[in-house]
């Protein structure tokens, strides 16, 4: 319990140790942690597991993680992958830059000898953000790094009741973090704040009679916790329209891989008819022939939402341009992202 008569600073102070104690006895048991207090993971493990937890939930994450860490158990053997092999695995965990990424990554940390340590000099590599390189700077290496992802926000914004609506707040927010992140034990705080945001404090339903930190929660204090952190209106999201083209041959169905550039780039893809985050698709098959609907696909990205109809064709036709035919029995391991995936489904079904 808080003594009724802390100070203010003494009661930042107690924050810490309250919710270390509280992550003591309730952290999640996930794939790529140390039980709290033990040793840190190995780097390598840290670093894949924040790339893999941007943007994505722990649910979604854990199974690729374990997958991508039997197949390439240190950085040296991801960094010795083909490009390929690693997108084509990544397939289904969507925002591929990050696939890109992390094999520049990879390659980046063995020509240096391994990871750095500091968070400044994380910041450097390819895809790490202020969030990942503190993340890492804490978890793997136990530097004093402030830590601050959506679920902090949302923990910081109601225990410091900031009425300031994201993403103006983030300046205050993450001088806050900063008064209330420990010296010792950093990475075990940085989790237990994540841990606390995904399950007690979550967003809509806050159970703050589970809270540890509830005594000095200026939100709940106020009546209404679930109204912060305050948010911006929502943007629309363009609705696009496109196509994509099945085309068939002896068992086989034509694969083109996407420019680098682009949405979904890199990656192994049914033929489309060019549709863009900016613009829908000409409406025009690659070839010349008789193409059948097979249904409609919706997919939401970050910067749209897109209606992709779907087409066949079997027969004779020779796809023109790179492409090679990839076996329908196989298509599993084609490495389709999920909007392809659905796609595929649909034909076969
Ligand atoms: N989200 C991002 N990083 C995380 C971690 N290390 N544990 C739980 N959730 C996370």
């Amino acid at each position: 319990m808080l003594r009724v008569t802390a100070s203010k600073q003494d009661i930042e102070r107690e924050l810490s140790g309250l919710l270390l104690d509280w992550y003591d006895s309730h952290a999640r048991s996930l794939p790529w942690r140390a039980p709290p207090g033990e040793n840190a993971p190995a780097p390598y493990r840290v670093w894949l597991s924040e790339v893999m937890l941007q943007q994505t939930t722990t649910a979604a994450a854990a199974p690729y993680f374990r997958k991508f860490t039997e197949r390439w158990p240190d950085v040296e053997a991801l960094a010795a992958a083909s490009e390929e092999d690693v997108m084509a695995a990544w397939a289904g965990l969507g925002y591929y830059s990050r696939a890109r990424n992390l094999i520049a990554c990879a390659r980046q940390v063995v020509a240096l000898g391994g990871f750095p340590k500091k968070e400044t000099e994380l910041r450097k590599l390819p895809g790490l953000g202020a969030y990942t390189s503190a993340a890492i700077a804490a978890i793997a290496f136990g530097e004093r790094a402030v830590v601050v992802d959506a679920n902090v926000e949302r923990v910081v914004s109601r225990l410091f009741a900031i009425e300031e609506p994201l993403p103006t707040s983030r300046k205050t927010i993450r001088a806050k973090a900063d008064i209330i992140t420990p010296d010792k034990r950093a990475g075990d705080f940085a989790q237990a704040m994540m841990d606390l945001g995904a399950s007690v404090c979550s967003s809509r339903d806050p159970q703050c009679l589970l809270c540890p930190l509830s005594g000095a929660c200026m939100g709940r204090a106020a009546g209404d916790p679930a109204r912060l952190p305050v948010k911006p209106p929502r943007k629309v999201k363009p609705e696009r329209k496109g196509a994509a083209y099945w085309i068939e041959r002896e068992g086989k169905v034509w694969l083109v891989r996407r420019r680098r550039a682009g949405m979904l780039g890199g990656m192994r893809a049914l033929p489309d008819d060019g549709w863009s985050a900016q613009a829908d698709g000409s409406g025009n098959p690659p070839l010349e022939g008789e193409w059948h609907p097979a249904g409609m696909v919706r997919h939401v990205f970050t910067h749209a939402s897109l209606e992709l109809s779907v087409y066949r064709h079997e027969g004779g036709i020779d796809p023109k341009g790179d492409g090679e035919w990839w076996p329908i029995m196989g298509i599993e391991d084609a490495g389709l992202p999920t909007l392809f995936a659905k796609a595929a489904r649909l034909v076969l079904v």
